[in-house]
């Protein structure tokens, strides 16, 4: 039942398996790539009591011994002290430049471990083994690890390829709906930008995969993984049409920063409303039929998802406010805000060119809806 996408990177190429048990599988996927039976796993502490354990027996059924490092759980771990800390016991543990590091966890595990292994010895190999729907879709796959500054998110790091991902879909079943929905932004940012059939097909089968279908959860992730890998072979490092992966992340960074990055809004809930919101502005702009974003809207809240601002508990700033907050986000380049808009579903492209009284329309007919 495992999938394999693989990402065609030349000389830093590797494998995304997705499935269901790949942490009891986890010693055979990983040997290969060892040059001593032995590794050390970064982790959180809500990850760790559920499934430190199955990656441990995982790894010893292949004479794989594991140390380990546990993390706090949340946001704030991906930052300098943390950093820090990753890095000294990655060194207290004699890890050597033909080692393998694990993450084991979500997406500021994964970006966390991904930049300690960038700049531990210049560089070590790491694996990801993601365990939320959001890190299994999209950070644990491309290469983009890094920590958050005082001055904004993700704006310290690097570019350090995975050597290989699994992507259990068991473990997406210790997930709680809210989390798993979340992701699902993400997922559905997918084929809106690219792939007017998956989008389709989410229509149809989003709803069981929520629900706990382990098929359509594999191919949720398989189809997921496939887009972002085309992508990023394409465009490694952001160049060009890697931004297209940001599809509802100028929106979703304004209501975050607005919000407090806070349990007010999920990152993958942004993403989703965001979404919407960029098809509103396509609309506005003669772009696509009204009828796109409708059906964007009208999806989400089939999944009971948040759709609007007007899903977004307590203030919200006024649309003057979240424009500017807007141009705070790290993609602005040369001042110009980029967007990413669409003809339609499945066809998404990057401009600079949005008149900005545009947004605050989109942005002053969502909040007249709250
Ligand atoms: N999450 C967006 C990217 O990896 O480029």
């Amino acid at each position: 039942m495992t999938e394999i996408v693989h990402v065609a990177l030349g000389e830093r190429a590797y494998d995304v398996h997705v499935g269901p048990g790949l942490l009891g599988r986890s010693g055979a996927l990983i040997a290969p790539l060892l040059r001593r039976p032995r590794v050390v796993v970064v982790s959180d502490e809500n990850v760790a009591s559920l499934h430190l354990e199955s990656l441990r027996n995982g790894l010893a059924i292949n004479d794989i011994s594991m140390e380990s490092l546990v993390l706090p759980a949340g946001e704030s771990t991906k930052s300098w002290p943390h950093l820090e800390r990753t890095v000294g016991w990655l060194l207290d543990q004699k890890v050597e430049r033909n080692d393998i590091v694990i993450a084991l966890g979500g997406g500021v595990i994964g970006d966390l471990v991904g930049f300690a292994a960038a700049i531990l010895r210049r560089g070590v190999r790491f694996v990801q083994v993601p365990t939320s729907l959001l890190a299994q879709v999209d950070s644990s796959v491309g290469g983009k690890t890094g920590i958050n500054a005082s001055h904004g998110k993700n704006l310290i790091g690097a570019f350090h390829q995975p050597s290989l991902v699994l992507a259990d879909t068991d473990v997406l079943g210790t997930l709680n709906r809210r989390d798993y929905l979340s992701g699902y932004g993400e997922v559905v940012k997918y084929g809106l930008l690219g792939d007017s059939s998956f989008f389709q097909w989410l229509e149809a089968h989003g709803s069981s995969s929520a629900a706990g279908d382990i098929a359509a959860r594999i191919a949720v992730v398989k189809r997921s993984v496939e887009m972002k890998a085309e992508i990023v072979v394409r465009d490694e490092t952001e160049q060009g049409d890697r931004a297209l992966l940001n599809l509802g992340h100028t929106f979703c960074h304004a209501l975050e920063a607005a919000t407090g990055y806070s349990d007010r809004l999920l990152h993958g809930e942004g993403v989703a409303i965001g979404c919407a919101l960029a098809f509103e502005l396509s609309a506005r702009l003669g772009l696509c039929s009204q009828e796109e974003p409708s059906r964007v809207r009208a999806h989400l809240r089939d999944m009971s998802m948040k759709v609007d601002l007007a899903d977004i508990e307590g203030q919200l700033p006024d649309a003057n406010a979240l424009t500017e907050l807007m141009g705070q986000d790290k993609k602005v380049v040369d001042g110009q805000l980029r967007f990413v808009l669409a003809r339609g579903i499945g066809d998404a492209f990057v401009t600079s060119d949005v008149p900005r009284d545009a947004v605050l329309d989109v942005l002053t007919e969502a909040l007249k809806r709250r």
